[in-house]
């Protein structure tokens, strides 16, 4: 069995160096740089069952490595942090929010983030909690976080690009006495790092740019607090939301360029807002780190990088279809953070409060030149 202890990372190194080792064992002569999925639903277990690794369920080595190399990028240097993997960003949503809550207990809730939230919040009402909600902009929720015992943010949101300020909320919600969370799945670790900025857990879909290849579902929460985060690791028990072992190892594998994709996804993201912006049409285009946006001002004070998300408008539907039709290079599919370009009209769904025409556009790894040369002909194409 592979030996889980990592090399601990220097919080100072820089982040290519950090995501390219993190969460690597001890070198050991003859075995992987990166040891390989464990395949277990058990472990050899004489005498007491104590220990790390007893039954499949609990815990495996593969995960042991991911959880580390996570923590390492949320929350580098930082004692006392936990981080545990899950099936899917919302297995380790729901772990959060229902292990945390009781009845009687309030949450508060963004009113337009991820479009799953609404299923959340009529199960979290089904068990007596109550839920509140409110708009991610210009910090919202704090009008409705007296007597809150969770707040639940998610910045940037999902599909609406609006950001709010992490440490303002996190020092009103703990003055409250409320415990905060942040859905980092947009941002990544490169782009946020919640716990720094205070908040208690940061939770992601690493489904998206963390893995990076559109082809692994998985989800994270890193979080400080022993008693909170022995109540997340009882949910992921009781529940069974885990990952396989070849998940989880091909996530820690694209972990290794998690720096490079994010430099040339988010760097491509900005050229394609900007052509967006620029474009005769007035197209109401939203991008964290395109200077005059509404979000950039928080975004530039909290984010160290800005996502590979842009979100725009056009006017019908039917010219939203067109140009999705029209596009060379971008496919159309849900989902984000790929290497492979995505777009999509959010509006099909029916669970976003956006207009018809609402485009999100997920910006891979092609060459930028290409990739906006793409959307300004799909643009002028959709317009006859
Ligand atoms: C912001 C955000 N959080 C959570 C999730 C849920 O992640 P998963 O699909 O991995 O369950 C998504 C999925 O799109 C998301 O966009």
């Amino acid at each position: 069995m592979s030996d889980a202890r990592t090399q601990g990372l220097p919080s100072g190194d820089g982040d290519g160096t950090r995501a390219v080792r993190a969460g690597l064992p001890e070198p050991v002569k003859y075995e992987p740089t990166l040891p390989g999925p464990v395949f277990a639903a058990h472990y050899h277990l004489p005498g007491e069952p104590t220990g790390s690794y007893t039954y499949g369920r609990d815990e495996n080595p593969t995960w042991s490595h991911l959880e580390r190399a996570i923590g390492e990028l949320e929350a580098p240097g930082e004692d006392g942090v936990e981080t545990l993997v899950f099936a899917s960003g919302m297995a380790a949503t729901s772990s959060v929010l229902f292990s945390q809550l009781r009845a009687g207990d309030a949450v508060v809730l963004p009113s337009d983030g991820y479009q799953a939230l609404p299923l959340v919040r009529a199960q979290l009402e089904a068990y007596g909690i109550e839920v509140r909600t409110a708009p991610t902009g210009g910090d919202a929720q704090l009008g409705v976080l007296d007597g809150a015992k969770l707040l639940w943010i998610e910045t940037p949101s999902n599909p609406g690009l609006d950001v709010c300020d992490i440490r303002r909320l996190v020092s009103e919600a703990h003055a409250r006495g409320a415990l905060v969370a942040v859905d980092n799945t947009l941002a990544t670790p490169l782009g946020q790092r919640p716990l720094e900025l205070g908040a208690d857990f940061s939770v992601a879909s690493g489904t998206k740019q963390l893995t990076g290849h559109g082809d692994v579902l998985l989800g994270y929460v890193t979080g400080r607090g022993a008693e909170a985060m022995a109540a997340v690791r009882r949910w992921r028990k009781i529940v069974g939301a885990i990952p396989g072992p070849m998940e989880a190892w091909l996530a820690h594998r694209s972990l290794a360029t998690l720096h490079l994709r994010v430099e040339r996804q988010n760097a491509s993201a900005l050229a394609v807002a900007e052509a967006l912006r620029d474009w005769p049409e007035e197209l109401g285009v939203r991008y964290p780190g395109l200077p005059g946006d509404p979000s950039h001002t928080i975004a530039s004070q909290q984010m160290r990088r800005y996502g590979c998300v842009v979100s725009f408008t056009l006017p019908t539907r039917a010219r939203a279809e067109r140009f999705l039709d029209a596009l060379r290079l971008v496919d159309d599919a849900t989902s984000f953070g790929g290497v492979r370009s995505t777009a999509e009209r959010r509006g099909r769904w029916g669970g976003d409060a956006v207009p018809e025409g609402f485009i999100r556009m997920s910006v891979g790894a092609e060459d930028p030149e290409d990739l906006v040369a793409d959307v300004l002909s799909a643009l002028d194409a959709s317009a006859k």
